[in-house]
C-alpha cells in the first residue's frame, strides 16, 4: 500500500493505483473525458490534470500516473483550473456547437465541463469539422463532427469487446476515428461504444429525440435475455422504456452489455403484445376478463390432475418458479419440468456425477485473471457475449491461452493465438477425451485424491491424439498444446454452454469437461472453474429450485409423447413457444393436438398460443420484481420500470390467482415474503431478500466445494454425408423474444442458412440466394448467408425464427444430414 496526500488530506491505497484512483478513494472529484474504469489508462484528453510538489510543480494527467509514497498532489488550484480551461478550449476550436439539437445535451460530459471551467469564449479559432453523419446502419449513430478523440470507443471495441471496429486516422487537425476504410458501421451492434463515447458523437439511433436526459426515470434491473444476468439501466418515459442506459458504476459486469441487452428492449413496448386473457370458443380464440379464464384454467387442471403436463421457460423469477411449483403440488401432478431440450438436464446429470454440483463452481470476474481457458462450442460468444468479453480480457491483458474446441469456427478463435479445434459435428466429445489422454500419457494429470483414474484410462484407450486426429479432423498436435496449456495453467476456466439448441451429447460434453477440470487440478482450485452456462436468464433458478420432474413424473419431452398418445390429459406451458424453439415439431404438434386443454401463458400470440385452449397475458422482464440466478450462482433483484399493458400480469401474480382459484389459501404478502419461502431448504437458504444488493448475492460463496470422480465416457457419432446442418444461437438473438424486438431485427430479421466459402463456390451460391435445404423427410427454403467461419460440409442455421420451421429438420441430433438445391 501506498500513503499520499490529495489538496491536503491523506490516503493509502494499493501500489497500483493512479493518483486520479487514489482521489476518487479520498472523496476528491477530478474532471475526465478519456478516463474509464475499465478501460487501460490512455491519457488522451489532459482534462485531469493535477500538481505534483514533488514533481516541481509539473501538471500531469492524473488518470495515468500511478502513486508514490509521499506523494503530495494539489487538484484544484488557479492554475491547474486555467490549463483545464485552456483544454477544453482546444477541444472546442473544431468541435461543433449542436447542443440544442444534439441527444446527449444534459449528460454530455464536455457540455458539463464546458459549463463548469465557464468557457463562455474560445481564444482560438478554427473551421469547424464538417464530416458526414454515419447513419447507415439502424441502431447506432455515428457524428464525428461531435468527437473529442477521447479513444474510448476505439479502445472499448478492442479491448473489451474483442472486435476492433475503429481507429485513429490521418494527422493533427485532420485526426479522426474511423472506420475500416471509411465504410459505414458494420459489427456487432453491442453498444459499447455508445455507452463509453462522452460526447453526442456515437448515439443509440432508436432513441433518436425521443427524450431529454431529465426526461427519464432510471431502474436498474437485470436483463432478461441470457444467463450471463448482465444488471441493464431501464430508462422510462410515459410507461414505456425508451433505451436502456449504461451503468458502469453498479451491478454487474461492469456496464458491459450485447445487442441484445443494449438494444434488445423494444419488444417490451410492443403493440404486440397480449393485453388481455383468450379462451377458445366455437374454435376461435376470444377475449375474456382474468375470472372467466382462471375458472377455465383451474376446472381443465383439476379436472386433469396429475395428467396434467406442466413446462415453463427459464425466463421467470426465482419467487414464479416457486409458484409454478405450487401450482403442481396443488393440482396434484408430478409432470414438471422447463427447457424442453433437456439439455440442461446432460449438463446437471454429468456435473452431478463428476464434480457432486449442478452448477459453475467459481464466478465470472475470476476468469479475467486465467492463464488457460478451454471453450466448448466456438458460439459460446453468441450465447453468452458479454461473458464473452471477460474472456477477451482474459486473453488480451492477462495473455491467457485460449483453445476453442467445436464444428465451427466463431469470434474466439480471432483473437490473440487463439486455438480453433474445430471437429466434424458431433465430435467434440472425441477432442475432449483426446486432451484428457494426453494429459494422462505425459504425466500431466493431477490424479492425487481423484477416484476413477482406472476406468478412465482403459476407456481412453481409443483416443490416443493420432486416432482422435484421424477421426475429428483436429490435429494430434492441437490436442497436445491445448493438454500442456491446461495443466501447466496456475488459473484455468472451462467454458460449457447448453440451450434448447444443444442437446446432443449434453452429459457426455459435462462428463468429459469436468474430467479435463480434475485432471488438470482446476476442479475446487481457487482462481480457477468450470463455468456451466445457462442459455436464459433464469436457467441457473431453474436447477437450484428444482424445477423438474417429480418423483414417477414426467420430463418435457416424455409429456409431450404421452401427451401425444392421450395420457397426459393437460398441458400448462409457461414463457415457451415450443413449437418453433423445441427439438422435433411434428412431436410438439402432436402433443397439442393430443391434449383436450392446453394453457398457455406468454407475452405474445406464439405459435404455440394460438393452438391453446386458453392464453394468459404475462408480463415482461422490465415490469416483474423477484429474482434471477445468474450462470455464475449470482442471485439478482429486478426492478420494475413500467406497468404491464392493458391486463396482462406478472407470472407471480397470475400463479397467485390461479392457486387461489386452485383452492390453496395461503396468501403471500410480496415477493420478499415468497422469497422467504422458496429458500428454505436450498442453496439460498442464507440469503436475505432485502441483502440483494446491485452486486448481487453468489450462493455458495466464489469458489464451489466439488468432489473429483472420473468418469469414463465414450465418443460421438458424426453423420456421413456431403452435407450437415448444424443448429445453435446466433449472436444477434435469444430464444425467441428477440425476434419480437426492433434492434436484433434491425441488424437479422430473418432465418438464414450459412454456408462456409468453399460450399457456396461450388454449389455456386452468393450471399441473399433462396435455397432449398432437404432432409428428414421435409424440405425448407431459407436465405443463404457466405461466411468463413464453416469446415467443407457442415451448414448452420439458428434456431430463433418462427419463419424457418428449422426443428421440423432438427431433432435433437448434433447435426442432420441435408440436401441442398437452390
Ligand atoms: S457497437 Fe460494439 S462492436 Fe460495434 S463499434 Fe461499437 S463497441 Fe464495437
Ligand atoms: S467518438 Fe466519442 S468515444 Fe470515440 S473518440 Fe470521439 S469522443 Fe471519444
Ligand atoms: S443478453 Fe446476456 S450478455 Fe447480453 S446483455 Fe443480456 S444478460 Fe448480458
Ligand atoms: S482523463 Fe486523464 S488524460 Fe483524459
Amino acid at each position: 500500500m501506498v500513503t499520499l496526500t490529495i489538496d491536503g488530506k491523506q490516503v493509502t491505497v494499493a501500489r497500483t493505483a493512479t493518483i486520479y484512483d487514489a482521489a476518487k478513494e479520498a472523496g476528491i472529484n477530478i474532471p475526465v473525458l478519456c478516463y474509464a474504469k475499465k478501460l487501460l489508462p490512455y491519457g488522451a484528453c489532459r482534462v485531469c490534470l493535477v500538481e505534483v510538489e514533488q514533481m516541481k510543480g509539473r501538471l500531469i494527467p492524473s488518470c495515468t500516473t500511478p502513486v508514490t509514497e509521499g506523494m503530495v498532489v494539489t487538484t484544484n488550484s488557479a492554475e491547474i483550473r486555467k490549463v483545464r480551461k485552456t483544454v477544453l478550449e482546444f477541444l472546442l476550436v473544431n468541435h461543433v456547437i449542436e447542443c440544442p439539437v444534439c441527444d446527449k445535451a444534459g449528460e454530455c460530459d464536455l457540455q458539463d465541463l464546458t459549463y463548469e471551467y465557464e468557457v463562455v469564449t474560445n481564444r482560438f479559432q478554427g473551421e469547424k469539422f464538417d464530416l458526414p453523419t454515419d447513419e447507415v446502419n439502424p441502431l447506432i449513430e455515428r457524428n464525428m463532427n461531435r468527437c473529442v478523440l477521447c479513444g474510448k470507443c476505439v479502445r472499448v471495441c478492442d479491448e473489451i469487446v474483442g472486435f476492433g471496429s475503429y481507429s485513429f486516422v490521418n494527422r493533427g487537425f485532420e485526426t479522426k476515428i474511423a472506420t475500416a476504410f471509411d465504410r459505414g458501421l458494420d459489427c456487432e451492434f453491442c453498444g459499447q461504444c455508445v455507452s463509453m463515447c462522452p460526447v453526442g458523437a456515437i448515439l443509440p439511433r432508436p432513441f433518436k429525440f425521443k427524450a431529454r436526459p431529465w426526461q427519464i426515470k432510471e431502474v436498474n434491473t437485470v436483463c432478461g435475455y441470457c444467463g450471463n444476468g448482465c444488471t441493464v439501466t431501464l430508462g422510462v418515459k410515459a410507461n414505456k422504456v425508451e433505451t436502456i442506459r449504461f451503468n458502469d458504476k453498479t451491478g454487474v459486469n461492469d456496464g458491459n452489455l450485447c445487442i441484445r441487452g443494449r438494444f434488445g428492449y423494444s419488444y417490451v413496448n410492443s403493440t404486440e403484445r397480449l393485453t388481455t386473457p383468450l379462451i377458445r370458443k366455437d374454435g376461435q380464440l376470444v377475449k375474456a376478463g382474468w375470472d372467466e379464464a382462471l375458472a377455465a384454467v383451474s376446472q381443465g387442471f383439476k379436472a386433469a390432475g396429475k395428467t396434467l403436463g406442466m413446462i415453463s421457460g427459464a425466463r421467470l423469477t426465482n419467487e414464479e418458479f416457486y409458484l409454478f411449483k405450487k401450482v403442481a403440488a396443488t393440482v396434484g401432478t408430478a409432470n414438471l419440468d422447463h427447457s424442453g431440450g433437456e439439455c440442461y438436464k446432460g449438463v446437471t446429470e454429468g456435473l452431478k456425477q463428476t464434480l457432486g454440483v449442478s452448477a459453475s463452481t467459481a464466478t465470472f470476474p475470476q476468469v479475467e485473471k486465467a492463464d488457460a481457458i478451454l471453450v466448448i462450442r466456438s458460439d459460446f460468444y453468441e450465447t453468452h457475449p458479454v461473458f464473452g468479453m471477460v474472456v477477451n480480457q482474459a486473453v488480451k491483458r492477462n495473455h491467457a491461452k485460449l483453445s476453442i474446441v467445436a464444428d465451427k469456427r466463431g469470434k474466439f478463435g480471432k483473437l490473440p493465438d487463439a486455438r480453433s479445434l474445430v471437429t466434424k459435428p458431433g465430435l467434440e466429445l472425441n477432442v475432449l477425451n483426446g486432451i484428457a489422454r494426453v494429459l494422462l500419457d505425459e504425466g500431466l494429470a493431477v490424479t492425487d485424491g481423484v477416484a476413477g483414474l482406472d476406468e478412465l484410462k482403459k476407456a481412453l484407450a481409443g483416443f490416443a491424439p493420432e486416432q482422435v486426429a484421424a477421426a475429428t479432423g483436429v490435429t494430434a498436435d492441437a490436442l497436445q498444446q491445448t493438454a500442456r496449456e491446461l495443466a501447466a495453467a496456475k488459473n484455468s476456466a472451462i467454458l460449457l454452454a447448453y440451450g434448447l439448441p444443444y442437446t446432443a451429447y449434453s452429459k457426455e460434453l459435462a462428463i468429459a469437461a469436468a474430467n479435463i477440470a480434475i485432471l488438470t487440478g482446476n476442479a475446487g482450485r481457487e482462481g480457477s472453474g468450470l463455468y456451466l452456462c445457462g442459455e436464459k436468464a433464469n436457467s441457473q433458478g431453474a436447477i437450484d429450485l428444482t424445477v423438474l420432474p417429480g418423483d414417477q413424473g414426467l420430463g418435457a419431452q416424455a409429456m409431450l409423447a404421452a401427451a401425444a398418445a392421450g395420457q397426459v390429459r393437460s398441458l400448462y406451458i409457461v414463457n415457451e413457444d415450443p413449437l418453433v424453439s423445441y427439438p422435433d415439431q411434428d412431436k410438439v404438434k402432436a402433443a397439442l393436438a393430443g391434449a383436450e386443454f392446453v394453457v398457455v401463458q406468454d407475452l405474445f400470440l406464439t405459435e404455440t398460443a394460438k393452438q391453446a385452449d386458453v392464453v394468459l397475458p404475462a408480463a415482461s422482464f422490465a415490469e416483474k420484481e423477484g429474482t434471477f440466478t445468474n450462470a455464475e450462482r449470482r442471485l439478482q433483484r429486478l426492478h420494475p420500470g413500467i406497468t404491464s399493458p392493458g391486463l396482462a400480469k406478472t407470472d407471480q401474480a397470475i400463479f397467485q390467482a390461479l392457486l387461489v382459484s386452485l383452492g390453496d389459501n395461503v396468501v403471500y404478502t410480496g415477493t420478499e415474503a415468497i422469497f422467504d419461502a422458496l429458500k428454505v431448504g436450498t442453496v439460498y437458504a442464507g440469503i436475505g431478500y432485502a441483502d440483494i444488493g446491485l452486486q448481487g448475492a453468489v450462493w455458495g460463496g466464489d469458489h464451489l466445494t466439488v468432489s473429483k470422480q472420473l468418469v469414463p465416457v465414450g465418443g460421438g457419432v458424426t453423420v456421413d454425408a456431403p452435407f450437415q446442418l448444424v443448429t445453435g444461437s446466433a449472436l444477434y438473438h435469444s430464444g425467441t423474444t428477440s425476434t419480437h424486438a426492433l434492434g436484433p431485427n434491425a441488424v437479422i430479421s430473418a432465418p438464414y442458412v450459412e454456408f462456409g466459402r468453399e460450399d457456396a463456390a461450388a454449389l455456386q451460391l452468393v450471399d441473399g440466394d433462396m435455397v432449398k435445404v432437404k432432409g428428414s423427410g421435409c424440405e425448407l427454403q431459407l436465405q443463404a448467408k457466405v461466411d468463413n467461419r464453416l469446415p467443407q460440409g457442415v451448414l448452420f442455421a439458428p434456431y430463433h425464427f418462427a419463419s424457418a420451421g428449422l426443428n421440423r429438420l432438427y431433432k435433437g441430433e448434433a447435426s442432420v444430414a441435408v440436401e441442398i438445391s437452390k
